[in-house]
């Protein structure tokens, strides 16, 4: 059976396809995964009911992405390219104005597509270099000029490459930065989100100004990342013992019930059919309550890709853990 999956609208005045509220994750665990096994694990989503996928230029995947949609065409899993939204982000090498425009042309080229429906400023820091590699040298680092930038992204609207523009990984003094100019407001802010990072006081901050809040590590990144803080959350296992579901499943019921969207990563079938399966059952209020008590903690910061310490990222780091 395919779930069908509750959307809300990003755009409210302009008819575009409204945003899946699930959407599937496209950065691969492991550097060893294959663009074969990407492209398969995308057209098995399509077929369980997967409409949204979240890749970006850093994770190599807009390729296999591309040709997913390609080979879902051809099989007829969908009609048209118009039943998917893709979004994908601008990484840091290009947030410079003039570099935000062939860094989209670019992303569609690899992703064949004419358009993506969300096209996402990937952090607020800007990085120059030849070749990428981690660790990040500091010397690469330095800070982002907002107003440039924005127009560019704003310029890849009004061109039609992307249909809506956003943020990802903003905090909210950043946000209200691109308010005092931006023509057209950011309508999507994607950040970690999940049972043991909830990002209230940013979410009340994204719904007063009509912005979507996608939560992304929904899972706390399981151990692709090397830590386990939602998976091994022992109330989240209580509460899925006494419920009969999955760990996984409380968590994401938890950010629906947040009023968010998220994006989600599995290339295994039957975790991507459980991690659908959360719409027709919801969490009372005790366990809302206890949920709410889990010990907050960040787990992805940028400084984690950096060798040694630098202001910029500090800086950003700093403004993700206090919102
Ligand atoms: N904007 C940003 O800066 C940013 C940063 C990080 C991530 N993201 C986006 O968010 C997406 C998701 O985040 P994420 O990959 O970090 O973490 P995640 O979705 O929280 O967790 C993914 C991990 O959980 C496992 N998993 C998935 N479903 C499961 C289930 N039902 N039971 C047990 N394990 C399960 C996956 O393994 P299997 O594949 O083996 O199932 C994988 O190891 C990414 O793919 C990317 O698109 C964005």
């Amino acid at each position: 059976m395919v779930i069908s999956i509750p959307e809300t609208t990003i755009n409210s005045s302009n008819g575009r396809r409204p945003i899946p509220l699930i959407g599937m994750g496209v950065a691969k665990s492991e550097n060893t995964d294959s663009n074969e096994k990407v492209k398969t694990a995308i057209i098995e989503a399509i077929k369980v009911g997967y409409q949204h996928f979240d890749t970006a230029a850093i994770y190599g995947t807009e390729k296999p992405v591309g040709e997913a949609i390609e080979e879902a065409l051809r099989l007829g899993l969908i009609k048209s390219r118009t039943e998917l939204f893709v979004t994908t982000k601008l990484w840091c090498n290009a947030t410079k104005g003039h570099l935000v425009l062939p860094a989209i042309k670019q992303s569609l080229k690899d992703l064949g597509l004419e358009y993506v429906d969300l096209y996402l400023i990937h952090w607020p820091l800007t990085l120059e270099y030849e070749e990428f590699k981690l660790p990040i040298p500091s010397e690469w680092i330095s800070a982002i000029n907002l107003k440039d930038v924005w127009e560019a992204m704003e310029t890849c609207q009004n061109l039609g490459l992307t249909k809506s523009i956003g943020v990802s990984n903003f905090a909210p003094r950043r946000i209200k930065e691109i308010l005092t100019f931006a023509k057209i407001p950011p309508v999507v802010n994607q950040v970690e989100m999940n049972p043991a990072w909830q990002q209230k006081k940013l979410n009340e901050f994204c719904k007063r100004n009509d912005i979507l809040l996608t939560g992304y590590s929904p899972l706390g990144a399981g151990s692709s990342w090397g830590r386990n803080h939602v998976m091994d959350s022992d109330v989240l296992q209580d509460i899925a013992k006494s419920r009969g579901k999955s760990i996984a499943q409380i968590s994401l019921r938890w950010l629906y019930e947040q009023g968010v969207s998220f994006v989600v990563k599995s290339f295994n079938k039957e975790r991507m059919k459980q991690n659908l399966d959360i719409f027709d059952w919801s969490l009372s209020e005790e366990e809302m309550n206890k949920i709410s008590q889990i010990p907050q903690q960040k787990h992805i910061y940028f400084g984690l890709m950096v060798g040694e310490p630098n202001d910029v990222i500090t800086e950003v780091d700093a403004d993700l853990s206090t919102m």
